[in-house]
């Protein structure tokens, strides 16, 4: 048996291109609906109550899409509102539990760092998982506030002095922890993977939440039979709820790829 519909992926903006990425290099044949909330981006930022309103519509709004599985890429959305996901009529995949997984079996001192956005940070999502899967662990969570800004602006080169400080800045409380494995649990994350290495070290291992959820997103496809059996290569849609001006080189950034045109359309979520 087979699905092809395509998978619906979302997140609060351009962020979860990165996770678009992973899932297209696991499953190049899936069609992806992707829908980034770029008129109200951020919400790491955003109280609880307000990320949980914005998840249930953009998942309606992949639902109205005719989707066969959710991905929630955000990892706010992930930390704060997977109950809501997991209620969905589809198959749904966050980004936290895989990453958690992955982390606990990179981990060989039991010291794991988790680093995200303020909501994520706060909802102890990560820590709570990880202790469920190895008791043992020990778990240094932190938030990193200017790493969005600073990729959406730009600066990702790991000899850039800005990109190496700030990210010094952040993660010298987990150096000095001795963690030996870092859950990258945002979108953005994975841009800074190269300075963040960089300053950890090269024994610290980086876990990016992006590739253990689309291994994951295979592993559920297969299992209920509902990958994609074309042939034909992957076929893309990208909404957005605002086209800002600076939509084609964060995407590219991001992406690694600038949807065209055709690909792209604006939808109005508040109204749906
Ligand atoms: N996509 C968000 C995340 O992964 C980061 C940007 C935001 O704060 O909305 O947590």
């Amino acid at each position: 048996m087979a699905d092809n519909r395509p998978i619906g992926v979302f997140d609060s903006g351009l962020g979860g291109l990165t996770v678009v990425k992973e899932i297209l290099n696991v499953l190049p044949n899936e069609d992806i609906i992707y829908f980034g909330d770029t008129d109200r981006v951020p919400y790491g930022t955003k109280s609880r109550d307000t990320i949980r309103r914005y998840a249930r519509q953009d998942e309606a709004f992949l639902l109205s899409q005719n989707v066969k599985l959710i991905v929630a890429a955000c990892g706010t959305v992930s930390s704060v509102a997977s109950d809501i996901g997991e209620q969905l009529p589809v198959p749904y995949v966050e980004v936290v539990s895989h990453a958690a997984k992955a982390a606990v079996k990179a981990t060989k001192n039991g010291k794991i760092g988790v680093i995200g956005t303020s909501a994520t940070v706060m909802s102890g999502e990560h820590k709570r998982v990880i202790e469920n899967l190895l008791p043992s662990a020990k778990v240094y969570v932190q938030s990193c506030t200017l790493f969005v800004p600073l990729v959406e602006s730009g600066f990702t080169d790991e000899k850039d002095v800005i990109v190496y400080e700030t990210v010094k800045r952040y993660l010298e409380p987990l150096k000095e922890a001795g963690v030996d494995t870092l859950i990258l649990g945002c979108t953005h994350y994975p841009v800074l993977s190269r300075a963040i290495k960089r300053y950890m070290g090269e024994n610290v291992t980086l876990i990016n939440a992006g590739i253990s959820t689309a291994y994951a997103v295979k592993e559920i496809l297969s299992e209920k039979s509902l990958l994609n059996d074309s042939q034909n290569p992957s076929v893309q849609r990208y909404f957005v709820s605002d086209v800002t001006p600076s939509f084609k080189t964060t995407a590219h950034l991001l992406l690694g790829a600038e949807p065209t045109e055709e690909q792209l359309s604006q939808v109005d979520i508040e109204k749906l």
